[in-house]
Parts: C-alpha cells; sequence; structure tokens
C-alpha cells in the first residue's frame, strides 16, 4: 500500500489510543483488522494482555512481523486473512479495533465476537476525505451512517468525533503538489484526473477527514 498524508505515517491516530487507554488494556487480547504493517498494533501491544493482526496483504503482514521482532514485542502475532469474510471467533478477541479499514461486514464480525460490554473502536475514513475527487473510499462513512451501522449491529457509541483538516491552495501548480504523493494510487484507481478537472475548474482545496468512534457492545 503506498503511504499517504491521510494514513498518518508517523503513527496510529493519538485520540484513538487516548479512547483505547482508558480500557483495561492489561487484561486484554486486541484484533486490529486491516493491521497493514502493524502500527496500531505495535502501538498497543506494551499495554496488551496480547494483539493479533490481521491483513490479506500477505507482503504488509511480513513487513509486519519483521517490525515487531525488531521492536522485541513477543505477545503481538500476525495472520493473512480476510477480515470481511472470516469470523473473529479463533483469535479471541476482548477488543477489535481497525485502524483506516472499516466496512459493515467488519462491523458485523466485531459484533458477532465481543460479549457485551466489549469495545470495537476504529478510525474510519469520512465520507469528506478527499471529497475533491468525487469518489468516496469504500471503507468511508458520514456521522449518520456509522451511526446506523453501530446501531444495527448491536454498539452503543461512547465517543464520535470527526478530525478535519482542509487544505487551500493559491493556484494550480499548489494543488498538484500536495497531492503528488497521491498520484500514481490515484492514477491507477481513476481519482486522478477528477481531481486534475476540480483544480482546472477552480478548486483550491484537498480535504482530509477521518472519524473516531468508540463503541461498546451493548
Ligand atoms: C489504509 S490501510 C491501513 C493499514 C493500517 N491499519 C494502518 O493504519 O497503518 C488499509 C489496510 O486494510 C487492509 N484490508 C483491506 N480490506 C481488507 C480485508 N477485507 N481483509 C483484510 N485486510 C484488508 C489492506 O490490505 C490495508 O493494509
Amino acid at each position: 500500500m503506498v503511504p499517504s498524508p491521510a494514513e498518518a505515517p508517523d503513527g496510529p491516530s493519538p485520540a484513538l489510543l487516548a479512547l483505547l487507554e482508558a480500557e483495561p488494556l492489561g487484561e486484554l487480547t486486541v484484533l486490529d483488522v486491516g493491521t497493514g504493517t502493524g502500527r496500531l498494533a505495535r502501538a498497543l501491544a506494551p499495554r496488551c494482555r496480547a494483539v493479533v493482526g490481521v491483513d490479506r496483504d500477505a507482503r504488509q503482514i511480513g513487513e509486519a512481523r519483521a517490525r515487531a521482532a525488531a521492536a522485541g514485542l513477543a505477545n503481538v502475532r500476525f495472520v493473512v486473512g480476510d477480515v470481511e469474510v472470516e469470523e473473529y471467533a479463533p483469535f479471541k478477541p476482548d477488543m477489535v479495533v481497525a485502524h483506516l479499514c472499516m466496512s459493515d461486514a467488519i462491523a458485523e464480525r466485531a459484533a458477532r465476537v465481543l460479549a457485551p460490554g466489549r469495545v470495537f473502536a476504529f478510525v474510519a475514513f469520512h465520507t469528506d476525505q478527499w471529497k475533491e475527487t468525487n469518489r468516496p473510499s469504500r471503507f468511508a462513512y458520514g456521522e449518520v451512517g456509522i451511526k446506523r451501522l453501530l446501531k444495527r449491529t448491536g454498539f452503543a457509541v461512547e465517543h464520535l468525533a470527526v478530525e478535519r483538516e482542509v487544505r487551500t491552495f493559491e493556484t494550480v501548480e499548489q494543488g498538484l503538489a500536495a497531492a503528488a504523493p497521491l498520484a500514481e494510487r490515484w492514477q491507477a484507481d481513476g481519482r486522478w484526473p477528477r481531481y486534475t478537472k476540480f483544480l482546472a475548474e477552480g478548486g483550491r482545496t484537498l480535504t482530509r477527514a477521518h472519524l473516531v468512534v468508540k463503541a461498546r457492545k451493548a
């Protein structure tokens, strides 16, 4: 996966970590779905009983294992798997977390595995993320949509915030430069021509927007 500014290359969301730290992590086995190279899993491991990171990208799981080993973390393991197809019961999680990997299928599986009182917490792309490309990620939710999903799957929302950053530009060139780290990915998925059209028509913004959510199984 190409790193992007929206994916906070320096580490997982501090807001999410703060929400998780309010829980008795030392007693918990935490499942990190869509773990990527395991940055959230690594941040949590020293505080938790155990952490399991799952991702369908074997290359990233390999990287996650190498980084955890280099950090000397013995209570974290990484598994290749599809978190929208497989059930989570084999991992016996007491908590499910997700950092920029969120879908209805993930919430449904978290709901099936977690006992009442257990926490499901995540950062998800907000539908305004890169709205200038006029094509939201399939992992994106608005406030209404995420509340509806969590209610349907049996979670009570304890925290829901939108973190939003709108960059503004004077010129087309500045707008192109700001999106340059995303260009290869956006060219591959068709968003680049939409963004350049937006700039050509006078648009001068680039929006980053995430939902930060903590919910508890009812
Ligand atoms: C935006 S990246 C976030 C990675 C990581 N959580 C982080 O914040 O650094 C999304 C990750 O979700 C993974 N992913 C997407 N759909 C998945 C699925 N159905 N099963 C497992 N992993 C999936 C991708 O492979 C990718 O690593």
